[in-house]
C-alpha cells in the first residue's frame, strides 16, 4: 500500500477490528504516527530518532487481582517470564487492547522477551524498544516456528521493477523524483524500509544473530517531512546549546544530515545500525564486532557502507560507519569491492 493511503487504511482497520489481533500485510496498517517520527529530546544532537515514547492516560489497576503488577503505562498484568516467538505477523501495541496505539510489529519467527500477561491471559506484555508493550497471546509461541518465505506481493507497475533499479544516487544534488512511491515493511521494532530492502535487511539482522551479533536499528525509512524537522531541529540545537551562528549551524548539520528529499532514508533504502549497547550513532562503532560483521556481510544482503572514511569531500558527509544503503543484491559487492563511493562508482 502506498504511504499516503496508510492512515485511512489504519483507521478502517481499527474500526473493523474484531477479537483477533493478527496483522494484515506488513506496512499496510501502520498509521503515520507509528512511523519513526518521534521528536528527539533537547539534548540529542545526532540524526538518530529515539525509540517511540509511550504516554497514555492513567487507568487504575483492578483491585480484585491482588498479585497484579503495573508498569509505567499503568495497566494491569501478572509477572510471567519467557522467551517466545511470533508465529505470524502481529501488531505490538501500547496497551492490551486492539484500540490501543500500534508501536511496532513482530514478524514471523521474531523473538519476544515476555515479562507478563494480562489476568485473562489474552495478551502478553513484552519488552519492545526499551519499554513494555503488548502482543496478542495467540500469535506468540514457546516453540520457534518454521518460517516459509513468502513471495513479496508488490503492486503492478511498482517503482522498482528489477534489482538494478535500486542502484542510483540520492544526495544533496540529486533529490528523489516527484513520482517516487514505495511499499514499506518492518525491519526491526517500528522501523521500516522499502519492502524489498526491508526483506533483505531482516535477513541480514537474522543472519547476524545466528553468528551471535545483535544489530540494533536506529533509523530507517523517514518521511520527507520528518527529515525537514530533523534538519531544522538540529540547526536550532546547535545554535541554542552550542552557541553556533545560523550559518555555522546549517553547515555543521549539512555534513551530518541530508536535506529533505535528498536523503536515502527518504527513499526507504538506508538503515542506520549500531550495536545493542548504544542508543545513538558514534564513530567508534567502527571498532565493534557488530561493525566488523556488517562490513564483511552487508553486500550479501544488497547493502553497502554509503559514507566511507576518506570520501567525505565527494559524498558531502562525515564518515558514517552506521549508515547502510540498499543498492541491490547484484551490485552491492561490486560497489564495495571497487573502493569507490556511490557517486564515483556511478560516475
Ligand atoms: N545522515 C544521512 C546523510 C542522511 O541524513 O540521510
Ligand atoms: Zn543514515
Amino acid at each position: 500500500m502506498k504511504r499516503f493511503t496508510a492512515v485511512i487504511f489504519a483507521a478502517l482497520l481499527l474500526a473493523g477490528c474484531a477479537a483477533g489481533e493478527k496483522n494484515l500485510t506488513s506496512g499496510d496498517m501502520l498509521p503515520e504516527t507509528t512511523a519513526p517520527a518521534t521528536e528527539a529530546s533537547a539534548e540529542t544532537t545526532a540524526e538518530t530518532e529515539p525509540a517511540i515514547e509511550t504516554t497514555v492516560e492513567t487507568t487504575a489497576a483492578p483491585e480484585t487481582v491482588p498479585e497484579v503488577t503495573t508498569d509505567p503505562l499503568d495497566f494491569a498484568f501478572e509477572p510471567f517470564s519467557a522467551v517466545m516467538y511470533a508465529t505470524d505477523t502481529l501488531n505490538v501495541r501500547e496497551l492490551p487492547s486492539t484500540d490501543s496505539k500500534v508501536v511496532g510489529q513482530l514478524n514471523p519467527g521474531d523473538e519476544a522477551e515476555v515479562v507478563g500477561k494480562t489476568p485473562e491471559g489474552e495478551w502478553y506484555v513484552i519488552r519492545f524498544n526499551g519499554s513494555n508493550a503488548c502482543a496478542y497471546a495467540e500469535y506468540l509461541s514457546l516453540e520457534k516456528p518454521e518460517i516459509e518465505k513468502e513471495e513479496l506481493d508488490l503492486p503492478e507497475g511498482y517503482y522498482f521493477q528489477k534489482d538494478s533499479d535500486y542502484l542510483f544516487v540520492v544526495n544533496k544534488d540529486v533529490f528523489l523524483p516527484d513520482d517516487y512511491e514505495i511499499e514499506t515493511s518492518f525491519v526491526q521494532g517500528s522501523y521500516e524500509l522499502e519492502a524489498v530492502a526491508a526483506e533483505h535487511c531482516r535477513e541480514m539482522i537474522e543472519a547476524a544473530k545466528k553468528d551471535g551479533i545483535d544489530l540494533k536499528v536506529l533509523s530507517a525509512y523517514r518521511t520527507v517531512e520528518y527529515q525537514k524537522n530533523l534538519f531544522d531541529r538540529n540547526v536550532k540545537q546547535r545554535m541554542e546549546d552550542m552557541g553556533m551562528s545560523y550559518d555555522e549551524a546549517v553547515y555543521d548539520v549539512s555534513i551530518n544530515i541530508a536535506p529533505p528529499g535528498g536523503s536515502e532514508h527518504n527513499a526507504g533504502l538506508a538503515v542506520d545500525i549500531i550495536d545493542a549497547g548504544h542508543w545513538d550513532t558514534y564513530e567508534e562503532f567502527e571498532d565493534t564486532k557488530e561493525f566488523d560483521w556488517l562490513i564483511n556481510h552487508c553486500t550479501e544482503y544488497g547493502f553497502i557502507l554509503r559514507y566511507p572514511k576518506g570520501k567525505e569531500d565527494i559524498t558531502g558527509y562525515i564518515y558514517e560507519p552506521w549508515h547502510y544503503r540498499y543498492v541491490g543484491l547484484e551490485s552491492a559487492k561490486a560497489v564495495m569491492d571497487s573502493g569507490l563511493c556511490l557517486e564515483e562508482y556511478l560516475g
